[in-house]
């Protein structure tokens, strides 16, 4: 036996099961068992969760209106004094709702014992964990919805900024700036969605469910449950103590919008290279290099990229925890808290960096622009031209392709073509050559998508208008079926 693991530390002040034990827990084992040195942030909710319960044992008389109202002053003073740092949890306490109790018998003496009645810390973790997502959905949804706005702001700068857009990475046909982000901001928009969703299935009350198996004591469930702000109470005390899906949804909607970010990210990495050179980083959100002094290197956006590998092992790391595990509670459970507790920081950390990011960032739009040239991305709409005239888009696809190879035998680009050059191709380009001519420039290459959704600079304000109300009113969102058209 190594040294270590035959130091025992007689805890009992902070163990809320000594009765059936003669030796104390060896000190290894402690750690290992200690989940206070991360379940501690869970104060607040736990503390509530007890008011909700002690305010039930006390109305249904399982106790005495004085005990009840002593628990509840108790606890209540106490989350004043937690809350301005006047005391602090116990460190020797084994997890947050031994701590919480150690404090309020500290204060209220062995009435304190009374609070335990009709409830496990099986049920009392997975209320504390509900009550700290609902309000993490919360929190997230706004500065989801705030980075949502930054997308609306800058892209009512840009309708008509033209670049390259792409398929493969290969110049596919030209967008405009706002048209792109905007993708960005109904991506966002999904994730909201699903985080609202995912709240409805988290604000649930397992509260009563006891250990697994519910109690003998006359509870009142439905009364706990509305003092919490739940909107229902979990009807099968098993599954309502031993299920983490909704974790598990949380940490679904955590990596989806991590992915997103990360699209953007990348998108923001390689326009801020000198190759492409669209975007210009401000300093406050870039970094230096201790060795090449020219570095400026856009950190944020790949701290974005490289977190949103840490959150999908978040959500690995809970599907991995629940595989295979037997009814009901399991101490493996335990493990639940570090992965949701990292995806949140992560999310609140990465969301608004990303929305500095491209508050801050200035569009070298006229590099944009200059990227589309000779680049062919009007091909299709020269193919299309014909088409408009009676040609089956086949031969016009041909015509065209004939075309660029004699552009790129020339050395041009598609528009640089001279009308007599182009009514060479066919005989319907000889008619009036000038008018095949117009649809080549960008800008009318980007007019004529005007299909709802496209990227013509009339439909992309038109989906910005739509955006902005889905935003501004949650109900009135096409994308549920609210849309209200005025
Ligand atoms: N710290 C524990 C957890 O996070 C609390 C529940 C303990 N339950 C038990 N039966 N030991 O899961």
């Amino acid at each position: 036996m190594s040294e270590n693991s035959s130091q025992n530390t007689p805890s009992a002040l902070a163990k809320l099961w000594g009765g059936r034990f003669d030796a104390p827990t060896d000190a290894l084992i402690e750690r290992l068992n200690n989940s206070l040195v991360f379940d501690g942030r869970l104060w607040r909710q736990d503390i509530a969760g007890s008011v909700a319960h002690a305010t039930m044992l006390g109305k249904t008389g399982i106790l005495t209106p004085d005990e009840a109202a002593q628990i509840v002053a108790g606890l209540e003073a106490l989350r004043g004094d937690l809350a301005q740092g006047v005391v602090i949890l116990p460190p020797d306490a084994e997890d947050v709702h031994t701590a919480v109790e150690v404090l309020l018998k500290e204060r209220i003496g062995a009435v304190a014992g009374k609070l335990h009645t009709a409830r496990s810390r099986n049920d009392q973790v997975c209320t504390d964990i509900r009550l700290y997502l609902r309000d993490e959905c919360d929190n997230l949804n706004t500065k989801i919805a705030v980075f949502q706005g930054t997308i609306l702001e800058v892209s009512a700068q840009h309708f008509d900024t033209i670049l390259p857009g792409c398929t493969h990475l290969q110049h596919a046909q030209p967008i405009v700036l706002a048209h792109h982000l905007l993708a960005y901001y109904w991506m966002l928009e999904r994730d909201r969605e699903r985080l609202n969703d995912t709240r409805k299935r988290i604000n649930r009350s397992p509260l009563g469910a006891g250990a697994l198996a519910g109690t003998g004591f006359p509870i009142d469930r439905g009364m706990t449950a509305e003092l919490l702000g739940f909107e229902s109470v979990l009807p099968n005390s098993l599954d309502a103590v031993s299920d983490r899906d909704f974790a598990i949804e949380f940490l679904s909607f955590a990596a989806i919008t991590m992915m997103h970010l990360s699209r953007l990210a990348e998108e923001i990495i390689l326009w801020n290279s000198p190759e492409y050179g669209f975007v210009l980083l401000d300093d406050g959100v870039t970094t230096g290099s201790s060795i090449m002094p020219q570095k400026k290197n856009p950190d944020v956006a790949e701290l974005a990229r490289g977190k949103t590998g840490r959150v999908y092992g978040d959500l690995m790391s809970l599907l991995t925890l629940m595989k295979g595990l037997p009814l009901a509670y399991n101490k493996d459970m335990q493990e639940d808290k570090e992965p949701l507790f990292d995806a949140v920081d992560t999310l609140h950390l990465v969301v608004p960096a990303m929305q500095k990011t491209l508050a801050t960032a200035q569009f070298r739009t006229e590099r944009m622009k200059r990227a589309t040239a000779g680049d062919f991305s009007t091909a299709t709409d020269l193919a299309d031209y014909l088409a408009g005239q009676g040609l089956p888009f086949r031969e016009a696809h041909e015509i065209v392709g004939r075309v660029v190879r004699y552009c790129i035998e020339k050395k041009i680009g598609l528009e640089q073509l001279d009308s007599d050059s182009l009514a060479e191709f066919s005989p319907l380009l000889r008619e009036n050559p000038d008018a095949a001519l117009a649809v080549l420039t960008v800008e009318a290459c980007v007019a004529a998508r005007n299909s709802e959704g496209g990227t013509a600079p009339k439909s992309v304000r038109a989906q910005w208008i739509l955006a902005n109300e889905t935003l501004d009113d949650p109900t009135n969102n096409p994308l549920t079926g609210n849309y209200r058209v005025e």
